[in-house]
């Protein structure tokens, strides 16, 4: 009798629950409204919303490579299938056209749509919830002047149950919090401008913080590391695994043009993130420089002294450009014989001798990808070498993913590691390899 009673009250316990999750769920659709004239918004409110946008690259999720700009049908890859960025052009059927600014900042504080629909945390709703109200009504103002596009995004693609909207909304009972930036007043103006733009518009911590199991990024963790579309995204913080240690002005030459004498380019998921952040403002991007730099915090004396190991073993020492420019001392004869043959055939004629811009890639010494714990980056740069910037005489890199077997790339690999840094040697490097060209 007792179990019995034990039980019914436990399913009439589980029963309310779900009737409290699914009442606190079920949201209202905003009224559609006539599509706002581009008149209505004053230029200085959409100039600023163009360097906002710059920021939340809004592009990178939301323009197709070969589509209109704005007007979705970007698939992002997830663990648990795929999602597609939407149209956000001003068009009132297939667009935002007829969202007012009030369904806007409910979709960018809240990830809810206009019709009441809970939205997957692809979008990155859970930084953007800590954007000030006049910031919203900037970006709502450059979105609601862009050329209209009619055009539909393919349907999500996701395993069942994700492939059900009200995940989306347990996900947000468990990970989303309200949030706003608040200034700290023992901090600078432009360290607080930094803090409030890294973690809410820039959503740098979704690809440079880690993520637990259901894909929430774990906050005792901020900017510790992460993962993203196979590439590893270095740790921001203390732990930075970059060779040289980041400066304020080392990470706003790598923020404003993708790269910086003293470590390597902006490769992978990377390169889009500083492409798209081209019109956002110095002083914001400095800011965010700023931040970063305080976040890594000033090097330890272990860290000091391989820095200066490192630039011994640079021949002429010191000066930047010798560094950007010179052949690293280093014995090849004492790593695997094969290894060294690639990297002498293939590699060294770019990194090793003199080559300037745009083919003299710096000493390996310097990248973080040869010091990171995991091969996959390096590997990724080696099958896919490293695209010149649009229209600028950028730096650019072969990739070798037609010349080199797995096991060449393994070898070669772990042959530039032995030589080039002072970490432990890769395991299952070629499994690695395979993966990353099997999609994994
Ligand atoms: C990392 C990728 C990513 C970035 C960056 C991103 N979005 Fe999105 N956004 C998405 C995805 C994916 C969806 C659709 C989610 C879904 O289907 O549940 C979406 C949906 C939206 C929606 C809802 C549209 C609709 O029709 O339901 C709006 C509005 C939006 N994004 C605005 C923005 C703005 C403004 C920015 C830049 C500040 C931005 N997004 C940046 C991925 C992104
Ligand atoms: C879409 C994912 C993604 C986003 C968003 C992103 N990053 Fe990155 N970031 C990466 C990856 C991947 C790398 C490694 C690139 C490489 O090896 O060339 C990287 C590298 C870096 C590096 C160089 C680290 C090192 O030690 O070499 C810095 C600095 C950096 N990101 C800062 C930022 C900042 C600041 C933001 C936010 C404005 C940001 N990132 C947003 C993926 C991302
Ligand atoms: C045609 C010239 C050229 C060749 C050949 C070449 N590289 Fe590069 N590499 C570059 C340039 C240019 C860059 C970008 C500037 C930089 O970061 O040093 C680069 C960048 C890199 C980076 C840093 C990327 C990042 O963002 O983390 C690594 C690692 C690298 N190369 C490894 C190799 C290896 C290994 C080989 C041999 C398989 C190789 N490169 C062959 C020119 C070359």
């Amino acid at each position: 009798m007792r179990a019995v009673s034990v039980a019914l009250g436990a399913a009439l316990l589980i029963a309310l629950a779900a009737a409290a999750f699914l009442v606190w769920a079920a949201r209202p659709a905003i009224a559609p409204i006539e599509p706002p004239s581009p008149a209505d918004f004053s230029a200085d409110l959409v100039d600023k919303g163009a360097q906002l946008a710059a920021i939340g690259d809004c592009a990178g999720c939301h323009t197709n490579s070969d589509g209109s700009p704005y007007a979705g049908g970007v698939a992002l890859p997830t663990p648990f299938g795929s999602i597609y960025g939407t149209n956000i052009t001003p068009d009132p059927d297939t667009g935002i056209g007829s969202w007012s600014r009030v369904a806007f900042a409910r979709a960018m504080r809240e990830g809810i749509d206009r019709r009441g629909r809970h939205l997957y945390p692809a979008f990155p709703y859970d930084h953007f919830n800590k954007l000030a109200d006049g910031d919203i009504d900037a970006i709502y103002a450059f979105l609601m002047t862009r050329e209209p596009v009619r055009a539909t995004s393919p349907p999500n693609r996701l395993v069942f149950p994700l492939n059900a909207r009200i995940v989306a909304a347990a996900w947000k009972l468990l990970f989303l919090r309200p949030a706003r930036s608040e200034p700290r007043s023992d901090k600078s103006d432009p360290w607080n401008r930094g803090a409030y733009l890294v973690e809410g518009l820039g959503h740098c911590g979704a690809c440079h913080t880690p993520r637990n199991i259901l894909g929430a990024e774990e906050p005792q963790k901020a900017l510790a590391g992460g993962e993203q579309e196979g590439w590893i995204a270095p740790s921001l913080d203390q732990d930075s695994p970059a060779p040289i240690h980041w400066t304020e002005e080392s990470l706003f030459a790598y923020l404003r043009v993708g790269s910086d004498r003293l470590h390597g380019v902006a490769a992978g998921p990377m390169t889009s993130v500083v492409r798209h952040l081209r019109p956002a403002l110095d002083e914001d991007v400095r800011a965010m420089a700023v931040y970063i730099a305080s976040t890594m915090g000033e090097p330890a004396p272990e860290r000091r002294s391989r820095e200066e190991e490192i630039f011994a073993s640079l021949p002429k020492g010191g000066s930047a450009d010798a560094i950007a420019t010179a052949e690293p001392a280093g014995s090849a004869a004492d790593a695997a014989p094969t290894g060294a043959q690639i990297f002498a055939a293939t590699c060294s004629g770019c990194h090793t001798n003199r080559s300037s811009r745009p083919l003299g890639g710096r000493p390996l010494v310097l990248q973080t990808a040869v010091a990171l714990a995991s091969p996959r980056n390096l590997i990724e740069i080696i099958l896919h070498g490293i695209e010149p910037a649009e229209s600028e005489p950028g730096e650019m890199m072969p990739g070798f993913a037609d010349v080199l077997t797995d096991k060449q790339i393994a070898e070669l690999a772990a042959y530039v590691r032995s030589r080039f840094s002072d970490g432990p040697a890769w395991s299952n490097i070629e499994d690695v390899v395979r993966g990353i060209r099997n999609g994994r």
